[in-house]
């Protein structure tokens, strides 16, 4: 085991949040940054639509606030959107100052802009135009680039790519540090005064996704093993439109919609005004939900996205990376109707912290996708995860680095009211249970049946039945997985798959309603008994 000198920060994880906490930290300060790929391989870097601030001179905070808790399904945390929609201008500029390019209006040519000509988008339960957007629709593929190309101008950010972090170390109840695996083989321990988890990401669990390979939910895992708080696990939001062809993963995104595009079912119907006034802009869970019904009632595994009633010209223009793909299909983006459906896109749960990005372990901090602030609620507005990751990822850095003070602990409390789970994922390694695992299966097929099984039971529709049915198959993959003994960075990730899955569907099971993303057959309507609350699970152990 090779032991670094200690760091002052340690950062998991290289998208927006991970990298705005390291550039925003001051220069005397020590950092660390890992990433398990190479850096840039991040959700953010195939973010397509945007990032989300009020700046439209007819637009607000207020009104960027009132959309994301409407979205939200009643379980947002007020007080953390309130900061997230009032920080985001300050924070945007800060983006720019680093050097992203946002895509500027032409004069005369485009209608919805800021004052100072940064051109607007408009995407699904937004009621203004709200989106800003670089290069079309390569919006993250930009902030990733600009954040690169400044952190590695940065002589006090010490950079460990292919680096494979599976272990938090704690002191104390407190964490310092972590151990790691580089792609060589060498270990790696490396002490810091705290972590931060920007690691988030967990639509791998999901055999249809739109997340890159690597979202395999190690953040969440990491922070459960060390004995962190984790909330809102059974709120995964489905993207409702994938391209469906060929097993493909690429994303559509929402702005399409936004710019007018309609959902039709294989009649030709635009069937989304029969589910909301809002039509194809109503909020993420409802269009999801909705193209599943008509999947089903056609017996179909798709439905259409119809853009050829808009400008060819300008649908082209205004979106270049999906053109090129659908161009790959043999499709003409605006010319053919473009077969999608719903996948795993973005977890809205995750390490419990406060609005200073602290979890419920000293020194230990969560930003972006891996962590639960409570802003998005049971159902995230589109556009603002990037900026969830920017925004908090700025505080966590300056309270850091000295600029910004945090209150006394306040990481158990929220607005709404919480139920604890305290759960034993411990394995009963028994022989008789041994002995129903069988022949065992490789890691590649361990890591296609969870994905199988999170696809079938755990997905848009969710019932008793089918939960219990999936935790059994679980945890049996779990002892099956224990006995190849390989630890290498696929066997952790395998591990952290189906340790997460588990988590994720015992949280499914023991909300008995149906709320945002959380569609339950067997408890079909919002809970009338009871009012708006978060799970939270509780390790019954810390390690030592
Ligand atoms: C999209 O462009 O539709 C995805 C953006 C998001 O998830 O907010």
């Amino acid at each position: 085991m090779t032991h670094s000198q200690p760091f002052d920060v340690a950062i998991i994880g290289g998208g927006i949040a991970g990298l705005s906490v390291a550039l925003r930290l001051p220069e005397h300060v020590r950092v660390a940054l890992f990433t398990k790929g190479q850096l840039g391989e991040s959700n953010t870097r195939y973010a397509q639509g945007g990032l989300a601030v009020a700046l439209g001179a007819d637009d607000n905070p207020e009104l960027h606030l009132q959309d994301t808790l409407a979205a939200g399904a009643g379980l947002c945390d007020e007080d953390a959107v309130r900061i997230l929609v009032e920080q985001a201008p300050a924070a945007v500029r800060w983006l720019i100052e680093v050097g992203v390019q946002f895509d500027r209006a032409q004069a005369g040519i485009d209608t919805h802009a800021t004052p100072d000509g940064l051109l607007l988008g408009r995407e699904g339960a937004h009621c203004r135009w709200r989106v800003l957007h670089a290069g079309g629709d390569a919006t993250g593929a930009e902030i990733e680039r600009a954040l690169m190309t400044a952190v590695q101008k940065r002589p006090s950010i010490a950079l460990y790519e292919e680096t494979f972090v599976y272990k938090l170390m704690m002191r104390d109840g407190r964490c310092v540090g972590l151990q790691a695996t580089r792609r060589t083989g060498e270990a790696l321990e490396v002490e810091a005064g705290a972590v931060v988890l920007a690691n988030g990401g967990a639509g791998g669990l999901w055999l249809h996704t739109s997340n890159p390979q690597g979202a395999t939910a190690d953040g969440l895992a990491l922070a459960w093993d060390a004995g962190a708080a984790l909330t809102d696990l059974e709120f995964m939001q489905f993207h409702p439109t994938v391209l469906a062809l060929n097993g493909s993963s690429h994303l559509i995104s929402e702005a399409v919609r936004g710019e007018g595009a309609y959902l039709r079912n294989h009649a030709g119907e635009r069937f989304m005004p029969r589910y909301s006034e809002q039509a194809e802009l109503a909020p993420r869970d409802i269009v999801a939900r909705a193209i599943l019904s008509e999947m089903l009632a056609e017996q179909t595994d798709c439905q259409y996205l119809d853009l050829r009633h808009l400008s060819a010209e300008k649908m082209h223009a205004r979106f270049p990376t999906i053109s090129a793909c659908c161009q790959q299909y043999g499709l003409d983006l605006a010319a053919d109707l473009l077969p999608i459906a719903p996948a795993a896109h973005y977890c809205m749960g995750g390490v419990k912290v406060d609005t200073y990005g602290r979890s419920s372990i000293p020194h230990l901090y969560a930003v972006g996708e891996v962590s639960c602030t409570g802003v998005h609620g049971a159902n995230r507005l589109a556009s603002n995860s990037l900026l969830e990751g920017l925004v908090y990822g700025i505080r966590i850095a300056d309270v850091l680095g000295g600029v910004l003070m945090a209150d006394s602990r306040d990481v158990a409390n929220t607005q709404k009211a919480v139920s604890y789970l305290h759960y034993d994922d411990t394995l009963d390694t028994k022989a008789s249970f041994l002995s129903n695992v069988g022949e065992l299966p490789s890691v590649a097929q361990v890591r296609q049946e969870v994905r199988q099984l999170m696809w079938q039971y755990v997905s848009l529709r969710r019932d008793q039945d089918g939960l219990l049915t999936a935790r059994r198959q679980i945890r049996t993959m779990r002892v099956a997985l224990l006995q190849q003994a390989d630890q290498d960075p696929q066997w952790r990730e395998t591990e952290n798959m189906l340790r997460v899955s588990e988590l994720v569907v015992t949280a499914a099971l023991e909300r008995r309603e149906s709320r945002g993303s959380h569609w339950r057959a067997d408890y079909q309507t919002v809970a009338v008994d009871q009012t708006a609350h978060h799970l939270v699970f509780e390790p019954l152990y810390t390690d030592p």
